[in-house]
C-alpha cells in the first residue's frame, strides 16, 4: 500500500508575508510532534513558493496550485511547469473547480496535465460535479468527460505521477460533504474509467477526496476503500489541524 497523501491547498488566503512567517513557525513547531507515516504537501500561492519551500520542515513537500501549459514564451502572467520545477515543486494541482469556474476548459486542463508530467513532476487532476449536475443525474457523465479529456495525453509509463482528486464543487468551501456511499460510488467510477484507459497499471494512480475535509469528518472520508488521501483547503491554514489529519487513523 502506498503512503497516504495529505495535500494542503492554501489558496489565496494570506494577505501579507507576516502571516506566512507565523504559519511556518507553527508548522515547524507542530511537525516536531508528528511521526505519522504520511506524505504531506503544502501548496502556497506561486509568488511565495520559494519562501515557503525554504521554511517548511524537510519532509514536507512543495506543491503548486496551478500552471500554464506552455514551456515558455510571450504569455503575460503565465508560470510554466519548468519554472515550478526549478522552485522545488513536486506536485501541481490542475483543474481545480475554482479555476474551472473562471472558464478553464477540460481541454486546457488536459494540456496542463501533460506539461506537468513532461516536466517530471506529479499532477493532481481535480474532477467533480456541481450541485445542479448531481441533482439532474449527470454526475457520472461529467466525471467521465473531465477524466477522459484530463488524461487524454497521459502516457502509461508515468501513471504513478498521476493523482486524481474527487472534489464535488458543491462541497468545496462549504460545510457540506458527500455521504460515504456517494464518495464510494464516485471512486468506483474513477477506478473503472482509469482501468479502461490504462488497463493494468491503473491501480498505480492515487485517488484523493477533497471538499470541506476537517478533523471531524476525516475518518469517515478516509476509510473509504480506494482512497489514498485528501486534498484540504481551509483546514490546512492551521498547521496543527493540518498535521493532525495525518495522525488520525
Ligand atoms: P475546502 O477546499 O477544504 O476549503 O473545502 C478544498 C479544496 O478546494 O481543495
Amino acid at each position: 500500500m502506498q503512503q497516504r497523501l495529505i495535500v494542503g491547498n492554501l489558496k489565496m488566503w494570506w494577505r501579507e508575508k507576516e502571516e506566512i512567517e507565523t504559519y511556518l513557525r507553527q508548522l515547524n513547531a507542530s511537525w516536531l510532534r508528528t511521526d505519522a507515516d504520511v506524505e504531506y504537501i503544502v501548496c502556497p500561492p506561486q509568488v511565495f513558493l520559494d519562501y515557503v519551500g525554504q521554511g517548511v520542515p524537510q519532509s514536507v513537500g512543495l506543491g503548486a496550485q496551478d500552471v500554464f501549459w506552455e514551456e515558455s514564451g510571450a504569455y503575460t502572467g503565465g508560470v510554466s511547469a519548468l519554472m515550478l520545477r526549478s522552485c522545488g515543486v513536486k506536485y501541481v494541482i490542475v483543474g481545480h473547480s475554482e479555476r474551472r469556474m473562471l472558464g478553464e476548459t477540460d481541454e486546457q486542463v488536459g494540456w496542463k496535465v501533460v506539461s506537468v508530467l513532461d516536466a517530471g513532476m506529479r499532477v493532481i487532476l481535480c474532477v467533480g460535479e456541481t450541485r445542479e449536475e448531481r441533482d439532474s443525474g449527470r454526475t457520472v457523465d461529467i466525471l467521465k468527460r473531465q477524466l477522459s479529456l484530463g488524461i487524454a495525453g497521459v502516457d502509461k509509463v508515468v501513471l504513478e505521477n498521476l493523482v486524481i482528486a474527487y472534489e464535488p464543487r458543491w462541497a468545496v468551501g462549504t460545510d457540506r460533504t458527500p455521504g460515504s456511499l456517494e464518495i464510494r460510488d464516485v471512486v468506483d467510477v474513477i477506478q473503472s474509467n482509469l482501468k479502461s484507459y490504462f488497463g493494468q497499471g491503473a491501480e498505480n494512480v492515487r485517488i484523493l477526496y477533497g471538499g470541506s475535509v476537517h478533523q471531524e469528518n476525516f475518518s469517515m472520508v478516509c476509510i473509504e476503500p480506494g482512497l489514498d488521501g485528501v486534498l484540504v483547503g481551509r483546514e490546512s491554514l492551521d498547521p496543527e489541524s493540518f498535521l493532525q489529519l495525518g495522525r488520525i487513523s
